[in-house]
């Protein structure tokens, strides 16, 4: 069976972090979150990697961790159908398409039992959520039926809690939807379209745990979930030296916590030194940061090689000193929220 990971996009709500890495390779608990995906499909699965920017990164990840990996790079930001269709020439049957920034519990055994037993044209993943509008939202019957669909709803019009979890399992037939070579959204266009038709088109509740990773405090919720499974308070990456304190922090590999320093509900990433006496509180800090002795920073995403200065107080912010990337956008682009009104 194939798998097409969507992995394109350039993760804006993440910036500065994705000024320098693809989304997928963002790490969670030191693990680039697309690897925890991967590692959670059924053995043998054919990954095909849908992406566009900084493929090279990924492609590079995947090469060194010797697991066998399809790149299909687009040649522009095609939208999740239009880069579903163009995975079409390595699709030999019923097959999952997966957003890669996404931590769940899904049991894909089981979810793709539930679409065969359906006899489904298209399975969806479901997970019940408060803040609706900022998903795609499903009217789902008793049966598991899906009979209508809407992205990014108003709130008022949302037809249920009942959101798109982005794991799909799909016949092949549903390729003969999309139109190629264009940009075409899975949920703005064809779900509604194949639900519409009257064809079989199911939700799959899951269990467990389901994180949206695209935004810091989601990221970060990701982090400290995952942590919590799995009963500790830190972890630490392989040739770091921790002097301060570190509560409900992650800390990648080669960093320095110095003394009474103090570091939680945190995100550090490789080679970040955090000098003497600073307090960061849920904050992410980028590759090869710096932050200043008895600086204090709450709620601060840094960008990587950064460097804080000593004694500087920062909240609620992001930290980036160069030029954005050429080419990099300056806000999101594909489906963002719509204004409430
Ligand atoms: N290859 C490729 N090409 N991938 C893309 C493209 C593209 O042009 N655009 C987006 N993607 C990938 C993203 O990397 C992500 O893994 C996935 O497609 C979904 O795109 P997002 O931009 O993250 O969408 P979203 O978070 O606003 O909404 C989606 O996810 C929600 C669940 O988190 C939708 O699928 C919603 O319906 C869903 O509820
Ligand atoms: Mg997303």
């Amino acid at each position: 069976m194939q798998a097409v990971v969507l992995a394109g996009g350039f993760g804006t709500r993440l910036a500065p972090l994705t000024y320098t890495r693809p989304k997928p390779l963002l790490p969670i608990l030191n693990k680039p979150m697309m690897q925890h995906l991967v590692e959670a499909l059924p053995p043998h699965t054919q990954v095909i990697l849908a992406t566009n920017y900084k493929t090279q990164m990924i492609e590079e990840h995947f090469r060194q961790m010797g697991r066998p990996i399809l790149v299909n790079e687009e040649p522009r930001p095609l939208g999740t159908g239009g880069a579903t269709k163009f995975a079409e020439d390595y699709i030999d049957g019923t097959f999952l398409v997966l957003n890669s920034d996404i931590l769940s519990s899904l049991n894909f055994r089981r979810f793709i039992q539930f679409h065969r037993d359906n006899k489904a044209l298209a399975t969806i993943s479901l997970w019940p959520v408060e803040n609706v509008q900022e998903f795609g939202v499903a009217d789902v019957q008793p049966d598991g039926r899906i009979t209508s669909f809407v992205e990014k709803p108003r709130r008022e019009d949302a037809p249920s809690n009942l959101i798109n979890a982005g794991a799909y399992c799909l016949e092949p037939e549903v390729l003969d939807y999309i139109p190629p070579d264009k940009m075409v959204s899975m949920e703005q266009e064809i779900f509604p379209k194949i639900i519409g038709e009257g064809r079989r088109f199911y939700g799959y509740p899951l269990e467990g745990f389901w994180i949206d990773v695209g935004r810091p405090a989601s990221y970060l919720k990701a982090n400290l979930t995952l942590m919590k499974r799995r009963d500790v308070s830190q972890v630490v990456g392989t040739g770091s030296r921790i002097s301060g304190q570190l509560h409900q922090a992650c800390v990648g590999r080669d960093c320095m916590v110095a003394e009474e320093a103090q570091v939680s509900s945190s995100v550090l990433y490789d080679r970040v030194t955090v000098e003497e006496g600073a307090r960061l509180d849920i904050c992410i800090v980028g590759e090869g940061c710096t932050v200043g002795s008895h600086a204090r920073l709450s709620n601060v995403v840094v960008g990587d090689g950064e460097t804080i200065d000593d004694d500087a107080h920062l909240e609620n912010t992001a930290v980036w000193t160069r030029p954005r990337p050429e080419g990099y956008p300056d806000r999101q682009i594909g489906n963002p929220v719509k204004e409430q009104g």
